[in-house]
């Protein structure tokens, strides 16, 4: 028998939350599903739609079900589900472990199988579980648990996405929970420090994640340049080389690839940024291998990541955080080639897309500040 799975690679789509938080509406879902197909974010694998928390009405009907809010959403979900089921796409929706979510609309707690019922007969494909507002007495491992459970067996597949920032050591236990993404840490913004921020914080963990329960990093902010109907992650936003960095860490760290900027009305740089199919490959690489990390002799904040891939080559990403530019180098010899082995690496430039050679013993290159490079190495004799 085939083996049955909702996330063999990190899930790719698109939020509402960072640029919209409460201001969603049927009509914004709708235009941003016509143009995730029409600007080739389908086609580059992004096929999750996401509404995030405030879409529903702030009480449950008479019958204990959640409502979805009639002046946002007039003619229900299960309408938005079709439409966006006929572009292709896939509908992912939001509720919370606790009885509130965390903007104040009711959460899923004890109505866990009733909710997932309700999410699968209107069409959803995927669920993002919030943290807020639930008794100290429950735990969340006990809560992600219970969802999951619930999830598992309601008939549909729906990914769960367990967004629980971080605390109770929820990399150790998630993925037994049945979860297949989670984040592990506290909410994006929109500005180089949020970034640098969480790509440091996760690469304290190298060994979480993996196919079928991915260390989500969060939304990415490429591409917000500061504007955002949403305060929390409005923060002023990032140059296009951080937004390059940013895309490209989540790209090798395995992070799911959830898009965060109003996608109708994107820049040439950030479409380029976000639809790099040499990046998303590696992302998508098919056996999630993570990276270890090496450092850069004489700046701690340059380092340089290495991620094996399936066909033998290796993704390797130069990274510069230091605010000047620095030059970054990767030794070979740290990568396993050694001097009697006769071998060299003809690397292939994944943000320019073109070969850069073949380099023998090491690879130097001047990074600018906040910047990084990305090549895929295959190992040839020299
Ligand atoms: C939390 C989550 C965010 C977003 C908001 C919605 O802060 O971490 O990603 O879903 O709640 O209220």
């Amino acid at each position: 028998m085939k083996p049955h799975t909702i996330a063999p690679t990190p899930p790719m789509g698109w939020n509402s939350w960072n640029s919209f938080g409460s201001q969603i509406n049927e009509s914004l879902i709708c235009s941003t599903a016509d143009a995730m197909v029409e600007y080739g974010l389908l086609d580059a694998g992004y096929e999750y739609l996401i509404i995030d928390d405030c879409w529903s009405l702030k009480e449950r009907d008479s019958n204990g079900n959640l409502v979805a809010d009639p002046e946002k959403f007039p003619h229900g979900i299960r309408y938005v589900a079709d439409y966006v089921h006929d572009k292709g796409l896939k509908l992912g929706i939001y509720s919370c472990c606790g009885v509130r979510t965390c903007a104040g609309y009711p959460g899923s707690l004890e109505h866990e199988f009733a909710d997932a019922a309700t999410f699968a007969s209107w069409g959803v494909d995927y669920l993002k579980y919030d943290n807020c507002n639930r008794p100290e007495s429950l735990g969340t491992n006990l809560l992600y648990r219970r969802i999951a459970m619930a999830l598992r067996n309601c008939g549909r597949d729906i990914l769960l996405a367990a967004c629980q920032w971080g605390t109770e050591n929820v990399h150790q236990w998630i993925r037994s929970s049945g979860a297949q993404t989670f984040r592990s840490t506290v909410d994006i913004q929109d500005c180089w420090k949020s970034i640098e921020s969480i790509a440091s914080a996760r690469l304290e963990l190298p060994f979480a994640g993996g196919a079928e329960c991915f260390n989500d990093m969060d939304m990415l902010v490429v591409g917000m340049y500061g504007k955002s109907y949403n305060p929390e992650t409005a923060m002023g936003g990032c140059t296009d080389e951080e937004y390059q960095t940013h895309f490209a860490l989540w790209a090798m760290l395995n992070s799911p690839l959830i898009i965060g900027c109003d996608v109708r009305n994107m820049s040439e740089q950030t479409q380029k940024i976000l639809t790099n199919k040499e990046l998303i490959a590696i992302n998508q690489d098919p056996e999630c291998r993570t990276c270890y990390k090496l450092s850069v002799y004489g700046n701690p904040d340059a380092f340089v990541l290495v991620k094996p891939l399936c066909d033998g080559d290796y993704a390797v990403g130069l990274f510069n955080f230091s605010d000047v530019a620095a030059n970054v180098s990767v030794n070979f010899w740290d990568m396993g080639i050694s001097a009697s082995s006769r071998r060299m690496m003809a690397m292939r430039d994944c943000i320019r897309h073109h070969d850069a050679g073949t380099h023998h013993e090491m690879f130097s290159q001047p990074v600018p500040a906040h910047g990084c490079e990305v090549y895929r190495c295959r190992v040839s004799e020299a």
